[in-house]
């Protein structure tokens, strides 16, 4: 009997203190949430209290006036009224993210999401400057980007490491497709009168609305894309840059015949599809290649430099894949080698590579070429692998998929320089009235060039 009665007794002491601890672990949850509650919405208590305070230093209905002016008037002046709407928005923001990362398994709970430094607001979307926590990594918020997206019913999330610093990261929530339904943008440069192809060359914008220019020289870069993706519209801006540098020798291997055609009064030297002309230009430019060597030796120069007076050439080869596919064997192994010399010893010879092709896969392109170009863009493609191709192994399962662009938007595609990993961009445009006019003013000035006597080889 007295066994029995202690026994209860220490039964009911345990289960008595669980439910202490139960309470206990309950009410640090209540006061954790209503502490991160409270901490989300800090701005607008911060606006209240300041209201509230207002009031009371002026006191009774004066001091509600008072507050109630103040309110009109910051909402009267649109840089104060666009001030507090940004503020209010990027807190909307930071609050969506902090959710967005408890519940996608990025953070254990509330004070433990990735910090969330600035917001700013671009075509797509917005962009979070984040610093992660201890403990967590960038890798983290990468692996589970499709969760975050989710959480903010955005179109997608995409994570872009900080070069220095393992722990911020840059997060572009993509709201919306910038390059939906938009008109062709015309090239900033296309009324200037000279261009050097030493500056970086703009080819579009990307979907935060900035500019995107390359700096071309030491440079080769590889167009791919289905048919009508805008492959010879990228061209054609990369050419009308190096037309417009009268210092720059532009060579032109058109597989179409019509499509660089206008740029022909610029051009050292065009080949139409026609593989024997097309040898005999390569041919030429490994000449001018190898002189270029044997004068940088004799000025016991390493590689060309700007304002050493050797011009830059600018090779362009657009349907590289006729030119590799020819009937004639001996030409397609011949012209295969030619270019894969050129553009492997062309770099500090100061020779850059500029080719296009529909289909860049190893059947058509060989890899000991392919794998040369340092710059890729990857326009329309109809399948990730196509994209892969491209860009390069691994590339689509890690969210830069140009199978993923719409039919409709010509002249999209992923650009793969200097930048960690490819960028969605959209690229200028250049109308045929466009091109003939710059290529007329182009020649022009290299005609007043020449007749000045100011012509390197
Ligand atoms: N950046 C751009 N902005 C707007 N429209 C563009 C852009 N690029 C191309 N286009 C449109 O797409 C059309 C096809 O472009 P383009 O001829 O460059 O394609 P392509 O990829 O070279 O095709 P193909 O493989 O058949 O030669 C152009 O005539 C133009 O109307
Ligand atoms: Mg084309």
């Amino acid at each position: 009997m007295w066994r029995r009665s202690s026994v209860v007794h220490v039964v009911d002491e345990l289960s008595r203190a669980q439910r202490r601890e139960r309470h206990r672990v309950e009410l640090e949850v209540l006061l954790v949430g209503l502490a991160w509650a409270a901490w989300s919405v800090r701005l607008e208590l911060a606006f209240l209290l300041a209201l509230l305070g207002l009031q009371r230093l002026v006191g009774g209905i004066a001091g509600w006036i008072v507050a109630a002016v103040a309110v009109g008037v910051v909402f009267a002046i649109p840089m104060s009224r666009r001030w507090l709407v940004a503020l209010l928005r990027a807190m909307h923001v930071r609050r969506a993210w902090a959710r967005a990362t408890i519940d996608a398994g990025v953070a254990a709970g509330p004070f433990r999401c990735p910090g969330v430094w600035s917001v700013s607001r671009v075509p797509a979307g917005d962009v979070l400057d984040v610093r992660v926590r201890r403990g967590q990594s960038v890798g983290d918020l990468d692996a589970r980007r499709e969760h975050l997206a989710a959480c903010l019913r955005a179109r997608e999330v995409r994570v872009l490491r900080d070069r220095g610093d393992a722990a911020r990261a840059s997060v572009l929530v993509i709201k919306r497709d910038p390059f939906e339904d938009a008109a062709p943008m015309s090239w900033p440069a296309a009324t200037a009168n000279a261009l050097s192809l030493w500056e970086p060359i703009p080819l579009g914008v990307d979907e935060r609305g900035e500019q995107v220019a390359v700096e071309l020289v030491e440079r080769n870069v590889l167009i791919g894309g289905e048919p009508g993706a805008g492959k010879s519209a990228a061209l054609s801006v990369v050419i009308a840059a190096a037309a417009l540098d009268p210092d720059t020798r532009v060579w032109l291997l058109d597989g179409k015949l019509v499509e660089l055609a206008a740029w022909a009064p610029v051009a050292q030297r065009v080949a139409g599809p026609n593989g024997e002309d097309a040898l005999a230009l390569l041919r030429e430019v490994r000449g001018v290649m190898d002189d270029r060597y044997r004068e940088l030796l004799a000025n016991g120069q390493r590689k060309v430099r700007r304002g050493d007076g050797l011009p830059l050439h600018l090779v362009v080869c657009d349907e590289l894949a006729f030119y590799l596919t020819v009937p004639e064997k001996a030409i397609q192994k011949e012209f295969a080698e030619l270019l894969r010399d050129v553009v492997a010893r062309g770099r500090a010879a100061g020779v850059i590579v500029c080719a296009a092709t529909q289909k860049p896969g190893a059947d058509v392109v060989p890899s000991a070429l392919r794998d040369l170009f340092g710059f890729r863009l990857a326009m329309r493609c109809t399948t990730p692998q196509a994209s892969d191709t491209i860009l390069g192994q691994g590339w689509a399962s890690a969210g830069a998929d140009a199978s993923d662009i719409p039919g409709a938007q010509r002249g999209v595609g992923y650009l793969l320089a200097e930048g960690d990993r490819p960028t969605r961009m959209r690229g200028y445009y250049l109308s045929d009235d466009d091109v003939v006019a710059i290529s007329e003013r182009a020649a022009a000035a290299r005609a007043d060039k020449w007749l000045a006597g100011g012509v390197g080889a």
